[in-house]
Formats: structure tokens, sequence, C-alpha cells
């Protein structure tokens, strides 16, 4: 019989502040409903200068570690696409601040907001090679681009701690994977710059085409029909995104598109990312989170996952929600992580926006604005001091 391997533990974090898209509309004349429907979008977390994508990272892995210890844990994958260094993987300071032994294996991942997905699934490989061992899989991601551009309304940031292992209490992760992999130029962010360089337009094509491609994959390699699934965790750079790419999907596959089949499938998945923005990496898991945590029983219910990453690599696959998964649950944790953060105005956006730490080598401290539980609390030497609260 074949091992079951999957999601055990899930967790997610966010940033310290929140900036409601009415603010983003009053500030660039734009009418509020380009925000609210066109692209479904109410309001996007945004980092303090003390906090990065390894705050946001520890923060949602410690609660996993609190909850099962360090024992079984051998590996640490971190995905991102906003990395703090080019060559020390940020999970190496993730690893020290939740305190995992020096017996783990720790790495980075990339590709675009694909890299947490390649991670869940090296995950499951290294659990079927030794079933005693669990991997922590964390997606953390700060979304950022150019002030007054076209994607400034698609931020975000956001991480997902996933702890992987066999008979997972949450979702067991299903073989089949539909795989599409094309050369485009759709979003991309040079290492000289620190916000990413977009074709909007292009980019929305980019991601229905990869949406077709690893549907046929995944039906070549023998996965499920469409009708099967009770629910669909798409990439959410907005959440109208999602409902752009299951439309298309069921145009594809010839079946009715029907707006109350589409909210159906879609609906309980967009409540996070629709009001943390673009979180990147972690933006699919976030989308699990919220099915889960609202959905009335999904006991034995598949769920279809398509990630895709700019650039482009996408992969569709399957889950099954395991009996007993309401149990592990952490909605008012989840809830707790989005209401408790502090808004902001335009101005004090704008200001976090454009804060850098400094390049000089010089000694620096960074702003003490996070109340989380992890800081970058400064800048030293070029090396970035964490400090736990
Ligand atoms: P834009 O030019 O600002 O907006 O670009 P638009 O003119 O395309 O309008 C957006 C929608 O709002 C349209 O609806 C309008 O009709 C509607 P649609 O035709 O799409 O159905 N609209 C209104 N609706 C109601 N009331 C109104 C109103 N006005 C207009 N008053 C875009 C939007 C998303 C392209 C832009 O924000 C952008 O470039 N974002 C960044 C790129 C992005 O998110 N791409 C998504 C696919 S690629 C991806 O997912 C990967 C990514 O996450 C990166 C990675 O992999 O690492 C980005």
């Amino acid at each position: 019989m074949s091992l079951s391997i999957g999601i055990h533990d899930l967790s997610l974090a966010t940033g310290e502040f929140v900036l409601p898209h009415t603010a983003l509309a009053a500030h660039n004349g734009t009418d509020i409903g380009k925000y609210h429907v066109g692209i479904g979008q109410e309001s996007m977390s945004v980092t303090a200068a003390d906090e990065d994508i390894v705050t946001l990272a520890a923060t949602a892995a410690a609660p996993l570690i609190a909850r099962h210890g360090t024992d079984r844990i051998r590996t640490l994958v971190l995905a991102t696409e906003s990395s703090i260094d080019q060559a020390k993987a940020a999970g190496i300071y993730v690893h020290s601040l939740i305190g995992l032994p020096s017996a783990t294996r720790v790495v980075e991942l990339k590709q675009a907001c694909y890299g947490a997905t390649a991670a869940l699934q090296f995950a499951v490989g290294l659990v079927r090679r030794d079933p005693a061992q669990q991997v922590l899989v964390i997606a953390s991601d700060v979304s950022r681009y150019d002030l007054d551009s076209p994607g400034e309304a698609t931020q975000g940031a956001a991480a997902v701690a996933m702890l992987v292992g066999v008979d997972p209490a949450l979702v067991r992760i299903e073989d089949p994977s539909g795989l599409y992999t094309a050369d485009v130029m759709d979003f991309w962010r040079p290492n000289y710059r620190d916000t990413a360089l977009v074709d909007g337009q292009e980019s929305v094509g980019a991601y229905l085409q990869a949406v077709e491609g690893t549907w046929k994959d995944y039906t070549e390699q023998g996965g499920r029909t469409l009708e099967e699934f009770a629910a669909f965790c798409y990439h959410q750079p907005f959440t109208k995104m999602a409902y752009k790419a299951h439309r298309h999907l069921l145009n594809y596959c010839g079946l009715d598109t029907d707006p109350d089949t589409v909210t159906a499938a879609l609906g309980q998945t967009t409540a996070y990312n629709r009001v943390i923005g673009n979180s990147y990496t972690a933006s699919v898991y976030l989308a699990l989170a919220a099915l889960l945590d609202q959905a009335d029983d999904l006991t034995g219910k598949s769920v279809g996952f398509l990630s895709y990453g700019s650039g482009s690599v996408a992969e569709f696959f399957a889950g099954t929600v395991v009996a007993g998964y309401s149990n592990h649950l952490r909605t008012d944790a989840h809830h707790e992580a989005i209401t408790r953060r502090t808004e902001v105005d335009y101005a004090a956006y704008r200001a976090l926006h454009e804060h850098r730490l400094p390049a000089d080598g010089g000694d620096h401290a960074t702003p003490a604005q996070t109340t989380g539980p992890y800081r970058l609390a400064g800048i030293s030497g070029h090396k970035r001091l964490y400090t736990t609260r």
C-alpha cells in the first residue's frame, strides 16, 4: 500500500501594516470599483521597516515547532522570490530563530511564485525516502512593484509554513502532477532591482496558457476529472485571477462556466488573499488556508491546486482532505494575524515602500515598528541582525 504523505500542519503570518485599496484609489484617482471588483482586492499587507521574509517566515513557522517539536524535522526548504542574499539561504536565519537542531538540511528555492510548490513536491519525495522524517516548507515573500505603476495595486506580503510528513492531519498530496514550463518574459526582477518588472497583460495571458498546459499534462498523467474536485486553490496575484483561470479551464474542458458553479469552486479560497494581496510563493497556500478555515466539512474531498510562477513554471496537482482535519486548524490565529495589522495611510505606506537598509557597511539600527515575535533589529558590517522578543 502506498504511503499517505502530505501537509500535516499549516500556519500563516503577514505584515505589521495594511493599506486599504480605498487609500490607493484616492491617491491615484482610480475608481474603487476597479480594485474591489475589477481585480478583486480590498487591501494589501505592508511590512514594517524591521520585518522581512525571515521574520515573516519565522513567525509562520514558530507555532508548528511549538506544537510538534523539532525531533523529526531534518530539512527546511524556504521558497521565496524576494530573497535577501545572493548566497546565504534565508532559511538559515529562520533555523536559528525557531531553534532547529544543527542536524538539519537548509536550502532556498526560487522560481517566482511557483517555488513553494516545488518545495512541497521535493518534501514529499524526501518523506517517501525516509517516512520517519518531516520537512518544514516555508513560503515567504514581500511583493513590491514600482510606486504609481499598474502593478502597485497587486502588492502584499505573507508567509505560510507547512509541516510535510506521513499520515498528514490536513491534506494528503496525490501523485499525479501536471507540469508546464515556457520561457516567457511576463514578470522578472534582475539582481540589481528591488522591485519587480512586469508586462501585466502578457502575464495574465501567460498564466492562462499555463493553466491549459498543466491541465493537459495532468490528465495525461492519469489525474482526476475536473468534476471530481470540490474546490480549486489557484495562485492569486489578485483574486479575480483565480476566476479568470477557472473559467478558462472550464472552457478548455468544454464545461459550463455558470457563475454560481465557479463561485462554489473558488469562493472560499479568496478570503485571505483578498485582504493580504499578492504574497507570491505563499499565495496558493493562503488559498488553501482560507478554504480549510471556512468550508463546512471537506473530509474526503479532493482539492485541485494550480501553482503558477512567472517566467514561467506551473503545476497542477490534487490533495485529499483528511478525516479529523478541522481539529488541527489554526483558524483563530489566522484571523488574528490579519486583524491585528495596523492600517496606514498612503503617505505612511509610501515612506515604508521607499525605506531601504543602508548599504554602506556601517552599524545601523532599524526603526522599531513591528509588534511581532521576531524583528530585523539592524545591519552591521553588511550582516543582518535578527532578534526575538
Ligand atoms: P491594469 O492595466 O491596471 O488594469 O492592470 P485593467 O485595465 O486590465 O483592469 C483590470 C480589470 O478591472 C479589468 O477587468 C477591467 O475591466 C476592470 P477584466 O477585463 O480583467 O475582467 N475594471 C473595473 N471593474 C469594475 N469597476 C471599474 C473598473 N475599471 C476597470 N470601475 C494588472 C491590471 C493586474 C495587469 C496589473 O495590476 C498588474 O500588472 N499586476 C501585476 C501583474 C500580475 O499580477 N499578473 C497576474 C498574472 S502573472 C502571476 O500571477 C505571477 C505573479 O504573481 C508573479 C510571480 O509569479 O512571481 C505576478
